[in-house]
C-alpha cells in the first residue's frame, strides 16, 4: 500500500536534494534518499538522519530493479539526481543523455511499476537556451544551445508524456542558479577554489558581463514546497528564480571582499559566453509563482556573501568536491 507521505529522493544527498529532506523531514514524512553518491555527501543528510525517518540507499538511477524496489510503498518522487554539470556537454556528449534522459526514463519506469502517483522534477534555466525575450516566461518556445539543456528539455518532455499515458501528476521546476549552504559546484565554488590557490589573481570565463540570476537555497525550498501545496496538477511546470540579476565581474567583487582580498586582478578569457552552451543572460519571468505568493526573501548579494562565507568555513568540501573531478 502506498503511504501519501512515503517520498523517495533521487539526489537526495546532493545540494539541494539534502534541503529537500530536511524540509520532509519537518513535514513528518518518511524518506528515502537514493544517491549513488557520485557528487553528493552523506554528511550533508545528518540532520536529517536523527529523525530516524530516513534511509540511505547508495545505487544508481539507471539501475531499474533496485530503484523500484527502493520505491514499492512511495507516493511522490522528488527527482534531482542527475548530471548536473552544465559546462562538460561538448567534451562528453553522452553523459547527459545517460543521466538526465535515460536515468529520468527509469524513474519514470520504477514509478510507473509501483503506481506512484507525482513526480517534482529539477529542471533548469538552461532550457531555454538564448532567449531573446526577458524575463523569460515558462511559454517560451526555445532552441536548445547545450547539451545539459537539451537533456533537461527531454526529461521534461518524458514525464509530460508518462502523465498523459499513466496520469502521474508532474511539477517541473525550471531553476536559475541556486547559491547557499552546501552548495558544491558552480561559479563561487570556482572562485573561492582559484582565490585561495592564488588571491593575486582570478581568471574568470567570459568578459565578465554575463548576467544571471541566483536564488538562496532557503527561498528556492520555499518555492518548492508552495508550489506542491498550491499548483501540484497532471501537467505543471514553473520558473522558479530571482527578480534580480548579477553581472558576473560584480559576483566576483562580492566574493573577493567576503575573503579579505583586495586588489585582486581580474583575467577576462573572453567572449559573451563562459563556454559554449553558457547563456549570456538568464533572468526568468516568475509571475506565476509569484501569483501563488512567492516571493524571495534574501538578495544576491547576501546569498553571494553567505556562500562564499559557508564554503570557507566547511574546507572539507571543497577538498573532498575536488578530490572527486
Ligand atoms: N544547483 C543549481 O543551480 C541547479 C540549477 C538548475 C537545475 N539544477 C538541478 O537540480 C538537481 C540537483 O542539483 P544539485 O546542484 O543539488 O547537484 P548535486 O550534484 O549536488 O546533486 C546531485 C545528486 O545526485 C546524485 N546522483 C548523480 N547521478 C546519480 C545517479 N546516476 N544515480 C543516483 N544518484 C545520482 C549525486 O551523488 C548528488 O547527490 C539536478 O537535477 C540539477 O540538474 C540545479
Amino acid at each position: 500500500m502506498k503511504n501519501p507521505m512515503r517520498a523517495l529522493v533521487t539526489g537526495g544527498a546532493g545540494f539541494i536534494g539534502s534541503h529537500v529532506v530536511d524540509e520532509l523531514v519537518r513535514r513528518g514524512w518518511e524518506i528515502t534518499v537514493y544517491d549513488n553518491l557520485s557528487t553528493g555527501f552523506v554528511k550533508h543528510l545528518g540532520p536529517a538522519l536523527q529523525s530516524g525517518r530516513v534511509t540511505v540507499i547508495q545505487a544508481d538511477i539507471l539501475d531499474l530493479a533496485s530503484l523500484t524496489k527502493a520505491m514499492t510503498g512511495v507516493s511522490t518522487v522528488f527527482h534531482l539526481a542527475a548530471n548536473a554539470d552544465v559546462r562538460g556537454g561538448r567534451h562528453n556528449t553522452r553523459i547527459d543523455l545517460e543521466q538526465n534522459v535515460i536515468g529520468t526514463h527509469t524513474v519514470l519506469e520504477a514509478m510507473r511499476a509501483v503506481g506512484a502517483e507525482q513526480i517534482i522534477f529539477t529542471s533548469s534555466a538552461t532550457v531555454y537556451g538564448e532567449p531573446d525575450v526577458f524575463p523569460t516566461p515558462e511559454s517560451y518556445a526555445p532552441l536548445q544551445t547545450s547539451v545539459y539543456g537539451a537533456s533537461k528539455l527531454a526529461g521534461e518532455a518524458f514525464i509530460q508524456a508518462y502523465g498523459e499515458y499513466f496520469g502521474i501528476r508532474s511539477l517541473i521546476f525550471r531553476f536559475v542558479s541556486w547559491i547557499g549552504e552546501r552548495y558544491s559546484h558552480g561559479v563561487i565554488f570556482d572562485f573561492v577554489q582559484k582565490l585561495l590557490r592564488n588571491p593575486a589573481e582570478l581568471e574568470i570565463l567570459g568578459d565578465g558581463n554575463q548576467r544571471k540570476s541566483y536564488l538562496h537555497v532557503e527561498d528556492g525550498i520555499r518555492g518548492i514546497f508552495l508550489a506542491i501545496d498550491r499548483i501540484l496538477e497532471l501537467k505543471s511546470v514553473i520558473n522558479l528564480g530571482h527578480e534580480e540579476y548579477m553581472p558576473v565581474t560584480d559576483l566576483a567583487r562580492i566574493v573577493c571582499d567576503e575573503m579579505g582580498l583586495r586588489d585582486v586582478r581580474f583575467r577576462f578569457t573572453g567572449g559573451v559566453r563562459g563556454w559554449l552552451g553558457d547563456s549570456p543572460f538568464v533572468h526568468l519571468d516568475i509571475g506565476k509563482i509569484r501569483g501563488i505568493g512567492f516571493r524571495p526573501s534574501v538578495t544576491i548579494e547576501q546569498g553571494v556573501r553567505r556562500t562564499a562565507r559557508y564554503l570557507l568555513n566547511n574546507d572539507w568540501l571543497l577538498k573532498e568536491r575536488t578530490a572527486r573531478q
